[in-house]
């Protein structure tokens, strides 16, 4: 509103133009006394344009995210060593609403090579595995958080079914990562792509763990606490948490 509103101040010196809103009124007033029916005429149409552009930028300003209701609030994450589990509990403490952890129908290999063979196939391939968990009635969500490690520097193959299985439209998607360091890969670009008519927020992503050097949870004592103090700033950021 801000944009639209100083495009109208500048546009039309003739009009005075205040803004209200958010618990204020809009105001809009046409400056000088008209003297004649032509400029009483004048004066008219500079009002009609006036308003016509405040209604336009009001049309054209981007949804404002405000404080989420709890129950319209869904947080769902895939975790294999607790890491992305550690944020999505921090989120939630922050936003409330449902907490939901992915699994699948067939889990994968304990062992880390293995995951690791396996997942490098399943990307090539583009397969999709079966989730065994079933959200019922998605659409009462507005705000979905989305939580994934890095695999193989892309989005993790069962996010991709879970975001292929459901109806994201017009709901706002928060994707959150952690990962051995090496950041999201492409996992952001992903999630943005899958979810065309979706508002895909900024993502909040971060070091955990490493299995592959025997790290398994990263995300611990005080680097968990960094973690919810960067969290509450990036959600500070786009949604004004309870
Ligand atoms: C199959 C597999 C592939 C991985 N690929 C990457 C990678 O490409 N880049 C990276 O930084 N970390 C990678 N990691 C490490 C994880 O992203 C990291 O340990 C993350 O914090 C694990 O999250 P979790 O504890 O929630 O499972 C990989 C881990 C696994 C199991």
């Amino acid at each position: 509103m801000e944009n639209g509103l100083s495009f109208i101040l500048h546009a039309t010196p003739a009009c005075e133009v205040k803004d209200r809103r958010k618990g204020r009124v809009v105001e809009v007033k046409v400056a000088g006394k008209s003297k004649s029916p032509l400029s009483s005429f004048v004066a008219m149409r500079r009002f009609v344009l006036c308003l016509s552009f405040l209604l336009l930028g009001s049309m054209v300003a981007p949804a404002a995210i405000t404080t989420p209701e709890s129950e319209n609030v869904l947080i769902v994450y895939l975790s294999r060593t607790n890491n992305t589990k550690v944020l999505a509990e921090i989120i939630h403490s922050q936003v409330g609403g449902e907490l939901i952890a992915l699994e699948l129908k067939e889990p994968y290999p304990e062992n880390y090579e293995q995951i690791v063979k396996q997942v490098a196939r399943e990307n090539e391939t583009g397969f999709l595995p079966t989730l065994k968990t079933e959200i019922e009635d998605i659409a009462k969500y507005d705000v979905i958080f989305i939580g994934f490690p890095t695999w193989g520097m892309q989005l993790p193959p069962p996010i991709k079914s879970f975001l292929k299985q459901h109806d994201f439209r017009g709901k706002v998607v928060v994707p959150f990562n952690s990962n051995g360091g090496y950041g999201a890969g492409s996992s952001f670009q992903t999630v943005r792509e899958m979810c065309p008519m979706s508002k895909v927020l900024e993502g909040y992503s971060v070091k955990g763990g490493n299995e592959k050097d025997g790290v398994m949870l990263g995300l611990r004592d005080a680097r968990a606490e960094q973690a919810r103090d960067e969290v509450k700033r990036w959600l500070g950021r786009s949604l004004i948490t309870n």
